[in-house]
C-alpha cells in the first residue's frame, strides 16, 4: 500500500516558476539624516555614506530604518561621514563630495559615479532581488575593461571574461582556471578601464558571485543572503585603489622578522628526532631557516592542544635544542575538536557551551582528521577568547607562531563545510553558518592572533591561515592551500598571488615545490627560485610524495637552492622594509608590474613576471627545460642583476637562464638594503648594512633615494615608537656625486657599527672623495672608515662607522 508520499511533490521534479525578481523602482525622493543619504525608492532604499573623499558606502535595505552596522572586515571609523553638496534637477540628483559626483537618476535609480572633470568612473545600473533574499546588481563594462582583486583565484591576472564565486571552500583538487572558489574570499572586484581604476568591495561573508563573463556589456555582482552592501573606491590609480581598501579592511600588522625567514614543512615531520635532525642539517649545511612546521602527526590522535607521547616525548627538550640553532616550531591547529569525554578541550567546550550548534540545540559534528569533531562558535567573544588562551599551551613553550589550517571550515561530507543551518552566536545577534560561512576562518586566526599575543609577553606573534575573508590580513599569512608539483602550478602561483596583494593579503604565498603529487629536482630549483621572492616563503609537500627538503637532490641542486634562499636573507633588510610599507599603506611587497606601470599595455595582463617592491623585477623560469624566456622590461634602464649589464627598457628582451640563473633585474637607479648573510633572521651577530646602489651616474638630474625603517624585528616597542627611519639620497652633479645618509628619526639603535654604500653597475670612478681616505684591502677588512674599489664587483664602497647625526661625502670624478 502507497503512503501519501507516493503523491511527494518533489516528484515529478522542479516546478518551475518565473522567479519575481523585484527591483529599487523610481527613486522617489533623497533624505539627508546625519551625513547619510538615503534614496527612497519605490520598493527599496540605498543609503549612501561618504567616508573620504574617494570612499563611499553604499547600502541597499527595504523598510525606513536601516542599520549601518557592519561586519568585522571593515575597521572602525573614527569622526563623522563627510557631507555631500546636493543637486536636484529634474532628471536627476548629484551628490557631490570629495573627488566624486554621484548622480542618481530619478526615473530608474540607476547611479553613475562620475570624476570632478564630469568622467564617467562606474555605472550601476540596476540591483533586484528575489523573494528569497538573493540580490543581484548590473554594472557597466566598456570594452576595454580589465579585472583584478578578488583574492585568491586561479587564472591569469586579469579577470576578463571569468566568473568566482565566493565561499570558502577546501579544495584538494583541483586547483584550475574553472574552480569558482577557493579557500579565501575576497570580495573585492578592482575594474580598470582607460586610464582609471576603482574597486568595488562587497561585505557580505555569505555567498557573493562576480560575473564577468555571461553578460556582455555588463559585469554583475551577487550575493544570495544578507546584504547589498557595498564599498565604492576611487583610484584612478591602482596603487590608491589598494590603498583605499585596506585603510578600509585593514593592514597586516608588522610580522617578526624570522617569519620573513625560509620555512621548512612537510605533512608530516614524524617524530621528534625527525625534526631535530632535520634543523640539525638545515645548520650543518649552512641553509637559512627560521622555522619547522609541525603537521598533524604531532598530536596526540589529532587532539588539538597536545603532543603525541610516543613520537614526542619532550617537546620542551626539543624546544631548547631548537631555540639554540635559532629554529622556530609552528604547529598546525586545527578548529575540529574530537568528540571525546575523556579530552579536557572537548569537555571543557561542551560545558561552556563553546561550540556551534543547531537552533534546536544540538551541537554540529562532522568528520576531520581526528574524526567525529565539534567546532568553536568564533563568532562569539566568549568562545574565541577561549580558543585564544588555550594557546598558552604553545607559548609556554617557546612557540610563537601557529599554522590555521581547515578553518574554512572543511569538513569530510557531501557540502564540504558546516551545515548551513548552524546557527551562530554571534554574539547575541545570531545568524545561520550560511549567512556568516566566509568568516569563520578568519574569525579563528584572530582568536588564535589575540591569545597568542596576550601570552607572548610583548613580542609578535605569527599566523598562517588557509581560509579567511577580508580584514584576514590584519590577523595571518596566508598561504593558497593544496597545490600540486605541477610546473603548471608553479606559474598560477605567481598570478594568484599577485592578485591577493591587490586585494590586501600582502602576506601569502603557495606550498613551495608542490604539495601534493611529486616535485623533481629540476621544479624544485625553479619554484625555490622564484619563492624565495615571494612575501611567504615555505617549502611544503603531502605524505606518500618525493621528499623536497632542500637537499633531497644531491649537492648540485643544494648549492643553488642555499644560494637563492641567501638571497632572500641577504635582502632581508629591504624585505622588511617593504613589509613595513604594507603595513603602512597596503602596498604588497610583491607587485604585478601593473601596479607600477599602470598605463603601459603591455603589463595589463602580464603575470609570468613581477615587481618585488618596485624596483626588483624576476622572471622565473616555469617549464622543465627551458633555458630562455621573454622579458618584458618596462621604460627605463634596467641591470641584469648576475652580469651587470644595462638594458634599455620599454621592450621585450630574451633571458638566457641556465638551471642556476632566474632572470632578475634592477630598476637603474635604485637602492637595495642589504644585510650580511645569516643562517636565521634575528641573528644578530653582524649587522653591517649596505645600501648598493645600481647605475648612479655623475652627472646632473641623477638622484637616487632610499628610505629604511629598522626597528627590533621581534617586539611590539615599535607602536611607542621604538623604530628609526634612515634617510639615503645620492645626487648627481658634472662629474661628481653627492652622497648624504642621516637618520630621519632615531627611536631604535641597531646592533651594528658599519654601514657601507656600495656603488655598483656605474661607470663612475671617484679620484677623491671629501673626508674620506682611500683603504688598502686590509684596511677595509678591519672595517676601517673609508672608500676603497671591491675587488669582487669593481664596484666602489664607501665604509663608514654608523652616525646617528649623519653624514654627507662628495665625490669628485
Ligand atoms: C590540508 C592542508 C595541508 C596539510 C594537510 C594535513 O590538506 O592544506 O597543508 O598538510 O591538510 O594537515
Amino acid at each position: 500500500m502507497d503512503t501519501s508520499e507516493a503523491i511527494h511533490p518533489d516528484r515529478v521534479g522542479p516546478i518551475v516558476v518565473q522567479e519575481a525578481w523585484g527591483t529599487i523602482g523610481r527613486a522617489r525622493a533623497l533624505d539627508h539624516m546625519n551625513g547619510v543619504y538615503v534614496l527612497r525608492g519605490e520598493r527599496a532604499s540605498l543609503a549612501f555614506v561618504f567616508l573620504e573623499e574617494k570612499v563611499f558606502r553604499m547600502k541597499m535595505f527595504m523598510g525606513r530604518e536601516v542599520d549601518l552596522s557592519t561586519t568585522i572586515a571593515v575597521l572602525p571609523r573614527k569622526g563623522e561621514p563627510l557631507q555631500a553638496e546636493v543637486e536636484e534637477t529634474e532628471r536627476s540628483w548629484k551628490l557631490s563630495c570629495g573627488e566624486l559626483v554621484l548622480e542618481i537618476e530619478k526615473k530608474t535609480s540607476a547611479l553613475s559615479v562620475f570624476d570632478r572633470e564630469e568622467r564617467m568612473i562606474a555605472r550601476q545600473n540596476t540591483v533586484s532581488w528575489n523573494p528569497r533574499g538573493a540580490v543581484h546588481s548590473v554594472y557597466d563594462m566598456p570594452g576595454d575593461s580589465h579585472f583584478y582583486g578578488l583574492g585568491e583565484k586561479a587564472s591569469f591576472l586579469d579577470k576578463k571574461g571569468e566568473r568566482y564565486t565566493m565561499w570558502n571552500t577546501d579544495v584538494y583538487a583541483p586547483h584550475m582556471p574553472e574552480i569558482e572558489a577557493l579557500y579565501e574570499s575576497i570580495p573585492l572586484l578592482v575594474h580598470m578601464h582607460g586610464k582609471c581604476s576603482y574597486g568595488i568591495f562587497l561585505d557580505n561573508p555569505g555567498r557573493t558571485d562576480f560575473d564577468m563573463r555571461s553578460h556582455g556589456i555588463s559585469y554583475t555582482i551577487g550575493c544570495s543572503t544578507g546584504d547589498y552592501d557595498i564599498y565604492f573606491v576611487y583610484g584612478p590609480a591602482l596603487k590608491e585603489v589598494v590603498r583605499g581598501y585596506t585603510g578600509l579592511t585593514g593592514r597586516i600588522a608588522l610580522p617578526p622578522k624570522w617569519a620573513l625567514g625560509y620555512h621548512q614543512s612537510r605533512y608530516s615531520y614524524m617524530d621528534q628526532s625527525e625534526v631535530l635532525h632535520l634543523a640539525r642539517t638545515f645548520r650543518e649545511k649552512e641553509i637559512p631557516c627560521d622555522v619547522i612546521y609541525l603537521d598533524i602527526h604531532y598530536m596526540d590522535e589529532y587532539r588539538v592542544f597536545t603532543f603525541d607521547p610516543v613520537r614526542f616525548p619532550d617537546p620542551e627538550g626539543m624546544m631548547a635544542e631548537l631555540k639554540s640553532l635559532g629554529i622556530r616550531i609552528v604547529p598546525i591547529v586545527d578548529p575540529g575538536v574530537k568528540k571525546d569525554p575523556k579530552y579536557a578541550v572537548y569537555r571543557e567546550g561542551v560545558e561552556k557551551g563553546y561550540f556551534s550548534r543547531k537552533l534546536e540545540g544540538d551541537i554540529f559534528f562532522g568528520d576531520v582528521w581526528p574524526g567525529t569533531s565539534a567546532f568553536p562558535d568564533f563568532t562569539d567573544d566568549k568562545a574565541a577568547e577561549w580558543w585564544g588562551n588555550m594557546h598558552k599551551y604553545y607559548t609556554d613553550m617557546g612557540i610563537p607562531g601557529i599554522w590555521n589550517d581547515m578553518n574554512e571550515p572543511a569538513v569530510f561530507n557531501n557540502s564540504k563545510t558546516m551545515d548551513l543551518d548552524v546557527m551562530h552566536g554571534n554574539n547575541g545577534n545570531p545568524k545561520t553558518h550560511e549567512e556568516l560561512h566566509n568568516l569563520y576562518g578568519m574569525l579563528m586566526s584572530k582568536a588564535t592572533y589575540e591569545g597568542l599575543k596576550r601570552n607572548m609577553d610583548g613580542q609578535r606573534p605569527f599566523v598562517l591561515t588557509r581560509a579567511g575573508y577580508s580584514g584576514i590580513q590584519r590577523y595571518a599569512a596566508v598561504w593558497t592551500g593544496d597545490n600540486r608539483s605541477f610546473w603548471e602550478h608553479m606559474a598560477l602561483a605567481m598570478p594568484m598571488v599577485l592578485n591577493m596583494g591587490l586585494s590586501g593579503l600582502a602576506f601569502s604565498g603557495p606550498d613551495i615545490g608542490g604539495f601534493a603529487h611529486h616535485t623533481s629536482a629540476e621544479l624544485l630549483v625553479r619554484w625555490t627560485q622564484m619563492g624565495v621572492l615571494f612575501p611567504y616563503c615555505r617549502n611544503h609537500s603531502s605524505i606518500g610524495t618525493m621528499r623536497q627538503e632542500p637537499w633531497s637532490f644531491g649537492p648540485e641542486i643544494e648549492s643553488i637552492l642555499r644560494e637563492y634562499i641567501g638571497l632572500r636573507y641577504r635582502w632581508m633588510p629591504h624585505l622588511y622594509n617593504l613589509f613595513h610599507e604594507a603595513a603602512e599603506t597596503g602596498l604588497p611587497p610583491m607587485r604585478p608590474l601593473l601596479l607600477e606601470y599602470q598605463d603601459d599595455p603591455n603589463v595589463t595582463n602580464l603575470c609570468d613576471q613581477f615587481l618585488v617592491g618596485s624596483d626588483v623585477l624576476a622572471a622565473p623560469i616555469y617549464r622543465p627545460n627551458t633555458e630562455h624566456r621573454a622579458v618584458y622590461l618596462p621604460e627605463g634602464q634596467w641591470i641584469d642583476y648576475w652580469s651587470g649589464e644595462i638594458l634599455e627598457g620599454g621592450r621585450h628582451i630574451l633571458a638566457h637562464a641556465p638551471l642556476s640563473v632566474m632572470p632578475l633585474y634592477i630598476r637603474a637607479g635604485a637602492v637595495i638594503a642589504e644585510g650580511s648573510p645569516k643562517l636565521y633572521a634575528d641573528d644578530r651577530s653582524d649587522e653591517t648594512l649596505t645600501l648598493r646602489v645600481y647605475g648612479a651616474k655623475a652627472e646632473a638630474g641623477f638622484h637616487a633615494s632610499y628610505s629604511l625603517y629598522e626597528d627590533d624585528g621581534a617586539s611590539f616597542d615599535y607602536v611607542s615608537g621604538v623604530s628609526s627611519m634612515i634617510r639615503f639620497e645620492l645626487r648627481g652633479g658634472e662629474n661628481e656625486l653627492e652622497l648624504s645618509y642621516r637618520y630621519e628619526r632615531h627611536g631604535y639603535t641597531a646592533n651594528r657599527n658599519l654601514v657601507r654604500f656600495a656603488l655598483v653597475c656605474t661607470a663612475f670612478k671617484p679620484a677623491e672623495i671629501e673626508g674620506l681616505k682611500e683603504l688598502n684591502p686590509e684596511e677595509a677588512e678591519h672595517g676601517q672608515e673609508g672608500w676603497y674599489i671591491d675587488r669582487q664587483t669593481g664596484g666602489l664602497v664607501l665604509q663608514i662607522q654608523d652616525r646617528t647625526q649623519g653624514a654627507t661625502f662628495k665625490l669628485k670624478g
